[in-house]
Order: C-alpha cells, then sequence, then structure tokens
C-alpha cells in the first residue's frame, strides 16, 4: 500500500521546520515518539522511576518484541542498550580472539569498530586483515579465498557504511566465513529501519543497531541481537546483577538469554520511545517505508548528477541504499572554503562537505557530511577527504527534494 505522506508529515513536527536529510544522522522522531518520551519523564517526576518503569511493564517487555518483528529474531535473542557502539562493542569484545587469529574487517569499517579490532588484535596476538574490495569499495565476493581460511576468528562486517548508499553483501560474506569456523558480526546500525533487514536471511551471528537514525527513536538507545547458540557461549566483559545473579557468597550466573548484555540502570523513558518508533515503522509497513527510502534516493541521486560541478560518489553497481553522498567542485579562484588542490594549480577541488551543509542549512535545507576519519580505509581508496551526505526518510516531500537541488545549484554560485 502506498505511504499516506500527508499523514506522515503531520506525525512529523519537524518535517515542517526544515527539509531534512540527515535521517543517517539523526533523524525526526514521530509524534508519538516524542509523546511517549516526555509522558514517562512527568510521570517518573509524579512517582519517581521504579514505580514508573513498574507501571510500564508490559510495554517495556514489548519493545523488544517489535524489534524481534522487525528483524526476525526471537525477543531472548534481544538485548537493549542505550547506542550501536554500546552494543556492538559488547558483542566484539566478547568473541574470543587469541594469540594468532585473526580479525577480518571490510573496506567500509566504521572508525569505532576499527579502532576496537586493533586494540583487540593488539592485546590478543592477533593480526587485523581486511577482505578484499571491488572497484566501489564493496567486498569482492570472488576474492575471498585470498584472505579467508582457518586463522580467521571474527568477521566484522557493516551493513550499510556512514558515508555512501553501498550495501554490502552480507550473506554471502557470512556463509564464507562460517565455513572457516569465523564468528560473523555485523553493525547494522545505517541500515535497520533503512532496508529490510532480517537475522536469518543475513546468517549473522550477531547484529547491533541505533535507534535514532533510520528507525526515527530517541537519542540514546541501541540494541543487539545474539544468535541463538552462540548466545550462551560469549562471557560479556562485564556484568552487573541484571545481566547475573550473585548465587552464593563465592558464585554467580550470568543470564541465559541476551538479558546477559544488559545492565539494570537505563533510560526507561528513551527505551520506551524505541518501541514506539519501531511499532511506528511496523504500523506503516516496513517494505513500504524501505521502498520509499531507495526510491527517493535514487530520484535525488538522479538529479543531482546532471548538476554541473556535482559528483555523485555512490556505487556505480549492485545494491543501492538510502544514503546519497556526492562532492560539489569549485572552481580554483573560488572562496577559501575549498578542500583539495592548491588554487594556484588552476585544477578543480571540492567544496568542503561541511561548508556545503552550512550554506544548506542557511536555506533551511538539513544534509550531513562525513569526513575520511570516519570510514578511513574506504575515504583513502576513493581518494576523498570528505563528502556531503543525504538522506531522506519516508516524510520527505517532492518540495524538499526541489529545495535540496536548488540550494546544491546554487552553490559556488552554478545557478
Ligand atoms: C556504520 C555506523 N556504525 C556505528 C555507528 C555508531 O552508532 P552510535 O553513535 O549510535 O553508537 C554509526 C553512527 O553514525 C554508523 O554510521
Amino acid at each position: 500500500m502506498p505511504l499516506d505522506l500527508r499523514r506522515i508529515r503531520a506525525d512529523t513536527p519537524g518535517a515542517a521546520a526544515t527539509a531534512f536529510f540527515d535521517s543517517a544522522g539523526s533523524s525526526l522522531p514521530p509524534t508519538p515518539v516524542l509523546d511517549t518520551v516526555i509522558d514517562h519523564l512527568r510521570r517518573e517526576a509524579e512517582v519517581g522511576g521504579y514505580r514508573a518503569a513498574a507501571e510500564r511493564a508490559g510495554d517495556l517487555a514489548a519493545v523488544k518484541a517489535a524489534i524481534g518483528a522487525l528483524i526476525g529474531a526471537p525477543d531472548e535473542s534481544i538485548a537493549l542498550s542505550d547506542s550501536a557502539t554500546r552494543s556492538w562493542s559488547d558483542v566484539f569484545y566478547a568473541v574470543p580472539v587469541r594469540p594468532g587469529d585473526r580479525i577480518a574487517v571490510t573496506g567500509v569499517d566504521y572508525a569505532t569498530n576499527a579502532i576496537a579490532a586493533l586494540q583487540r588484535a593488539r592485546a590478543a596476538g592477533a593480526e587485523v586483515i581486511a577482505l578484499p574490495t571491488d572497484a566501489d569499495g564493496r567486498t569482492d565476493l570472488e576474492r575471498l579465498d585470498e584472505v579467508l581460511d582457518e586463522r580467521v576468528a571474527l568477521v566484522s562486517l557493516v551493513h550499510v557504511p556512514t558515508n555512501s548508499g553501498l550495501v554490502e553483501p552480507v550473506r554471502a560474506i557470512a556463509d564464507r566465513a562460517h565455513a572457516v569456523g569465523a564468528t560473523v558480526v555485523l553493525d547494522a546500525c545505517q541500515s535497520v529501519g533503512q532496508v529490510r533487514v532480517d537475522v536469518a536471511e543475513l546468517g549473522v551471528d550477531a547484529l547491533s543497531a541505533t535507534g535514532r537514525k533510520w528507525l526515527r527513536g530517541p537519542r540514546g538507545t541501541g540494541f543487539l541481537y545474539v544468535r541463538p547458540g552462540l548466545l550462551e557461549a560469549l562471557e560479556p566483559r562485564s556484568l552487573d546483577l541484571h545481566s547475573a545473579a550473585w548465587t552464593a557468597t563465592d558464585d554467580y550466573e550470568i543470564a541465559g538469554d541476551a538479558r546477559r548484555f544488559e545492565t539494570w540502570e537505563a533510560d526507561v523513558a528513551a527505551r520506551l520511545g524505541l518501541g514506539t518508533a519501531v511499532s511506528y515503522l511496523l504500523d506503516l509497513g516496513p517494505d513500504d517505508v524501505f521502498a520509499e527510502i531507495a526510491r527517493r534516493a535514487a530520484d535525488i541521486r538522479t538529479r543531482l548528477a546532471k548538476l554541473p560541478g556535482v559528483r555523485v560518489r555512490d556505487p556505480k553497481r549492485g545494491q543501492v541504499g538510502g544514503i546519497v553522498s556526492f562532492t560539489v567542485d569549485e572552481a580554483s579562484a573560488a572562496t577559501g572554503t575549498a578542500h583539495g588542490a592548491s588554487a594556484a594549480t588552476g585544477t578543480t577541488h571540492n567544496l568542503a562537505p561541511a561548508d556545503v551543509r552550512t550554506a544548506l542549512a542557511a536555506r533551511g535545507v538539513t544534509v550531513g557530511a562525513s569526513g575520511r576519519s570516519s570510514t578511513l580505509r574506504d575515504m583513502s581508496a576513493r581518494g576523498l577527504d570528505a563528502v556531503v551526505r543525504v538522506s531522506a526518510h519516508c516524510f520527505v516531500s517532492d518540495d524538499d527534494v526541489d529545495r535540496l537541488l536548488d540550494g546544491v545549484a546554487r552553490l559556488g554560485g552554478q545557478a
């Protein structure tokens, strides 16, 4: 069923204020999410946080059920946390890595994950290796055998990177990784809520995501899925009285389900808000939302590519998702805001994406920018310092897109 844009926009107070294209950064929550959070904060102020939480015990349990319905996972395999990073590192640091092992990462690895891989490798006497990539930066399935062997204990994948529309062929990589006995951890921070994510279809051992991006939930929320079967074998690096029970003065028992990766204390209002956000998506129809995000991104890409001086930096082949990345050429004679080659050489270089973001913000258009250090391997391989990042959710209107295109066209006096 086609989405009811009028209703979705009416539900999204922020959509009237700005043409918003930063859902890959931190999206605009719909009113029901806002109300859930604020109502709970008010209730906490009336009766205290413990009683307020007890009153919503059923709704809190329903948060995991909603996430489970979205990603095809049982509730017991889901742990709630305060960020994608927390969830990802909780599982990443729990997977055993021994001296001589290898940790495989991809060309589009996220800085946080790359740093953790290096730290773990140094501590364990292991080695970080990168899976081979094709010309677009996507993992090259044809060349996986060059690096995937039984020395690889852990494969760290990113479903959709932070800096482009690339979508990794997760299932194919996971199958090959499992064939050599590796554990596959997937960073789905940019994919959950944007593209279809089903843990059985993806065949991964663990997956992490955030609430604030494509799910349109509150900040300070995230979750982890760990495959039942593996879950019981993973010992979290830290425990508390929620993730484990103190059973004797000299003993404790770790929770049998994904609670072992949770802590007792939590922002209950934000968690309830996350549940509302996921339920809102489920009510709209996730497949319709994903289709609309992909359609909008494809349209924006096509139209941007027609503007003089604009270079779309997304992959040319394979599955491409809802993040649109581009740079804007600037003639060397222009102002001092440019990156790249010296003005004296007369070569073309890019407007700094952060300046593009500022210029568009002045026109009521919100976009993001992604710098080299967030995805160092990929950006270095493609010779990029930074890109402008446009990420349109299903509440974006045709008028918003026109404003975006008009704003970009006027950069550097091109219109
Ligand atoms: C690919 C990817 N992974 C992980 C993260 C970190 O998410 P969080 O800030 O919620 O921990 C981000 C955030 O931008 C991301 O883009």
